[in-house]
């Protein structure tokens, strides 16, 4: 398919992200036939490395990923690398002269994705170097890609916006939230909108409330630096937790094009309830990890990790209620809860239907299970409806019966990676599983009066949870003063 054909500049060629998720992402839609012989890649990194180095190092990175490594000479042997200054112009000039080059020899149609793999600072002084340098102004199509975070907060966010539109449209711009790579994630439009069984169902009147978690087992790990500015919520919260959220409260789009379902998912941020000053602590819980041992070995405090701060006052928690002020939702809390250093390593949806409005089945202290619908995003993938049915047996006392699909056990494939859809995404101009700005925008004006009134209160409790437990005790109270808890299902 000719239209994927692209040259790719990837800055922050060296890095982390590169080497762990592009490189591999790359090498398996290549090996899917899907980036035919028409691409290139330039790595631009500032340390000075030949081609041949940087290939091995592509080379070494998709093996390490565990891939078979089939044709890999013959896919390494269209990285190139650029060792760059990205202050200074003659750099760019001659990054210009190398992208005309393979653009005429591999025949790319001068179509340009760059890929900005680096750290937040550099990302709005290149894209006014690659236009004022030269580099956007191409024969085919241009797009930026860019990594979170995308700002700080909303003011900075909106700097960086100007900086970026400059060089690109809006249509131009890729930003990447890889949650939305995920394919229990792009499933949540497909099981609601596919199934007449869920979309009558899915409003205030036969759903009780929503529980979005994703927890983690590990700590802060090297990234201490940039956690102590950023903490769980503008980690996690500000972009995958509410991107989730948006997924599951939007209206059916008229048609599934990317404008359509952006401007639904625009109208969930636009209707979410603002949560300030005083009434923050009402719907949001924070929390910090402790010392303690996980997984039988010992791991320290938050405050302990490197480049964190010894009284930090940064969140590593959060637990929060979310209420969405339209008709459709009215009254149905939102509740949502990330975390590092938690039990388990897992990300849930699960929906709870609202109770039958009476029960014939009661037993004493024994109540009738409600209808949950469980969406597993990782690390397992699937569905789960938890139904009542008849036990087996005398009598016609009703328990939970639990129907199943798992993605993983019907496709025997690997389920591609969330970066190998978006990078093909892009390549085939297609938006839609990145975030909008107006979605970036409206999701840090919700999330900065949090962090507001967290930044002016120091949270006398923290450390407040240890290793391998389940957060915060004050995350419990959130549902149980609603009526609710946080559901433990598999
Ligand atoms: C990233 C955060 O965006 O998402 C990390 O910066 C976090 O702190 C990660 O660990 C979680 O992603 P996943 O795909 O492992 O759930």
């Amino acid at each position: 398919n000719g239209e994927q054909k692209s040259l790719i500049m990837i800055f922050g060629a060296t890095g982390d992200l590169a080497n762990r998720k592009l490189f591999p992402s790359l090498y398996r839609l290549f090996r899917k036939g899907l980036l035919s012989d028409r691409f290139a890649v330039i790595g631009v990194a500032r340390r000075p490395l030949t081609n041949e180095q940087f290939q091995e190092n592509v080379k070494k990175s998709v093996v390490e990923a565990g891939e078979n490594a089939g044709g890999i000479a013959e896919f390494a042997s269209h990285f190139y690398y650029h060792s760059h200054d990205v202050t200074d112009s003659a750099s760019y000039a001659a990054l210009k002269g190398m992208a005309k080059e393979l653009d005429n020899h591999y025949g790319l149609g001068g179509n340009r994705i760059f890929y900005l793999a680096m750290a937040p600072e550099f990302f709005g002084p290149i894209a006014l170097h690659l236009k004022s340098d030269g580099l956007t102004d191409v024969q085919g199509f241009k797009r930026l890609v860019i990594e979170k975070p995308f700002g700080h907060d909303l003011e900075s966010a909106i700097e960086l916006n100007e900086q970026i539109r400059t060089a690109f449209s809006e249509d131009e711009v890729y930003r990447i939230d890889h949650y939305l790579g995920k394919q229990m994630v792009q499933n949540i439009e497909v099981i609601r909108f596919a199934n007449a069984l869920f979309e009558p169902l899915w409003n205030n009147r036969y759903i009780s409330n929503i529980q979005v978690t994703s927890s983690e087992t590990l700590g802060v790990e090297e990234r201490g630096r940039y956690y102590e500015t950023s903490g769980a919520l503008r980690d996690m919260v500000q972009n995958h937790m509410l991107q989730m959220v948006a997924l599951l409260a939007m209206e059916p789009p008229i048609k599934l094009t990317t404008d359509e379902i952006r401007s639904e998912k625009i109208r969930v941020f636009r209707s979410l309830r603002t949560i300030e000053g005083e009434e923050v602590s009402n719907y949001f819980v924070r929390g910090q990890y402790g010392a303690g041992t996980l997984d039988g070995k010992e791991v320290p405090s938050y405050r302990d990790e490197p480049n964190v701060d010894k009284n930090s006052n940064t969140e590593t928690y959060v637990a929060g209620k979310l209420m969405i002020d339209n008709q459709r939702w009215a009254g149905v809390p939102f509740y949502i809860r990330t975390g590092k250093r938690l039990g388990a390593k897992s990300t849930k949806i699960i929906v709870q239907f609202k109770d039958v409005p009476m029960n014939l089945y009661y037993q004493p202290n024994k109540p009738l299970n409600p209808n949950l619908l469980v969406i597993h995003i990782q690390p397992e993938e699937g569905i789960t409806l938890h139904l009542n049915a008849k036990k087996a047996g005398q009598g016609m006392d009703a328990t939970e019966v639990k129907l199943s699909f798992a993605n993983n056990a019907i496709n025997e494939m690997n389920t591609p990676e969330a970066y190998e859809l978006l990078l093909y995404d892009c390549m085939r101009g297609d938006a839609t599983n990145f975030a909008h700005w107006d979605e970036v925008a409206l999701s840090w004006s919700f999330v900065d009066k949090i962090s507001d009134a967290w930044e002016s209160t120091k949270d006398e409790s923290f450390p407040n949870y240890e290793p391998g437990s389940r957060g915060p005790a004050a995350a419990d109270e959130l549902l149980s003063k609603d009526g609710f808890f946080w559901w433990r299902v598999r």
